[in-house]
């Protein structure tokens, strides 16, 4: 698939624009701080709902604009399509498709696909745990739309149950000291064994949701697993291998502290957490909900579930986490979204490659790799500050990015 145009409107800097675009590679060069990146992130937003660079939509509108809309017309084999966000901070965003309202904005996940190679990245590798369920979720999503709905659905149950433990936590220090605040709707007054039946109820549906989301997870890493490894051997030869397992606060004695080190605790496939046991996943984390329940009332936090899990990558037998080199970080972070392109591609229909700003970063062999392996791809979208930046291979169209303008010059 390709972009074959792209509209934006009070997006990040972009009062207006209009970009006729075509498959092949087309790279956007000018220098920093021009509006290079806000063209790619408008791309990745309308495939992912999400920007590459921050968690809230705020910043993508024009500062003084109420609302941002990016537009895009996908061109997949002979068929088009014409999808919009309406980008709506802190409230619901609209999306239209072939100029009609849909019922919900993820409705139109799917119909762009894009692998977005950023400087971000290296937080795949050096950050938290958040930062790689993110990408495997977004996977998910980007593979099987439907999780869009199994996310949505876990998260609503998580925030509810938060609320529900944070009251029962309240209520218990408040029992406790002797003390209960006005209006207090906790244990003493709605009466602890209301709370605790309600709890129960969100334990069912949070084991229901987490569990699907759970062993979707497992099956996408197995997937990854060997495409992850083969990339990083061929971006990094003299390297250990790459490695990948999940981190489970299934297992017991894993309560998702999110401070541990990767690599002092054990990992999991979904055949320790469940099968071996003879349970499913469901029941396994219904288990382990009330295994932690007291713990879970004392801090008013949901401890156990995907929410908590990691996503542990490892170099040989040492986690890639506090101990691989900067070049090393490079190459499993290349490998992670060549996997990505990869299982992708598999699935039908080459994905939008979108590399922003990232072979200024590299040495010449990863370079030279990465355009190799890029070059075939149906369409890339690269952006970089000078032209020295775009490897010979990918010599293709190219935009000016000035001052907010954009210009076509090749
Ligand atoms: N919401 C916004 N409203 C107005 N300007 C913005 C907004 N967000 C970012 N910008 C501006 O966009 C520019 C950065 O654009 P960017 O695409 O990141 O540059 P680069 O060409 O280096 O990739 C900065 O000048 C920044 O001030
Ligand atoms: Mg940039």
């Amino acid at each position: 698939m390709h972009v074959a145009h792209l509209s934006l409107t009070d997006f990040r800097s972009y009062a207006s624009v209009e970009l006729g675009l075509e498959p092949g590679v087309t790279a956007f060069v000018g220098p920093n701080g021009q509006g290079k990146t806000n063209l790619v992130e408008a791309i990745g937003y309308v495939a992912t709902h999400s920007s590459h660079r921050v968690a809230a939509d705020a910043p993508l509108v024009r500062q003084g604009a109420a609302r941002a809309i990016v537009r895009c017309a996908v061109q997949r084999d002979d068929r088009r399509a014409l999808v919009e966000l309406e980008i709506n901070p802190g409230r619901a965003n609209r999306a239209r498709l072939n100029r009609s309202a849909v019922s919900r904005p993820r409705d139109v996940i799917g119909l762009l696909r894009t692998v977005l190679f950023a400087p971000e990245d290296l937080s795949l590798i050096k950050g938290d745990p958040a930062e790689r369920r993110r990408f495997l979720d977004e996977l998910l999503v980007s593979r099987t739309p439907r999780f869009a709905g199994v996310r949505a659905d876990y998260d609503r149950v998580l925030k509810q149950r938060g609320a529900l433990l944070r009251t029962a936590s309240q209520a218990r220090r408040g029992t406790r000291s002797g003390r209960r605040a006005e209006g207090d709707t906790g244990f003493a007054a709605a009466g602890a064994g209301d709370v605790l039946s309600t709890l129960e109820v969100w334990d069912a549906h949070l084991a229901r949701h987490g569990a699907e989301l759970l062993r979707a997870r497992l099956e996408l890493i197995d997937e990854l697993r060997p495409l992850v490894a083969g990339a990083y051997a061929s971006l990094a030869p003299t390297s250990a291998p790459a490695t990948l397992a999940y981190r489970s606060t299934l297992s017991t004695g894993q309560d998702g502290a999110e401070d541990e080190s990767p690599g002092e605790r054990g990992s999991s496939d979904a055949q320790t957490l469940s099968t071996d046991l003879g349970k499913t996943l469901e029941e396994r984390l219904r288990e382990r909900l009330l295994e932690v329940r007291s713990a879970e009332i004392e801090r008013g936090v949901t401890l156990v579930g995907p929410h908590r899990d990691d996503l542990v990558l490892g170099l040989g037998e040492l986690p890639a986490r506090g101990y691989a080199s900067h070049g090393e970080s490079w190459s499993f972070a290349l490998a992670l979204r060549l996997a990505a392109y990869d299982l992708l591609r598999a699935d039908g229909g080459d994905p939008v490659l979108i590399l922003d700003d990232v072979f200024a970063e590299l040495d010449t062999q990863r370079r030279r790799r990465l355009a190799e392996i890029v070059a075939p791809a149906e369409q890339v979208l690269i952006t970089a500050a000078v032209d020295d930046d775009v490897p010979a291979e990918l010599a293709g169209a190219r935009f000016d990015v000035a001052e907010g303008s954009v210009t076509r010059v090749r």
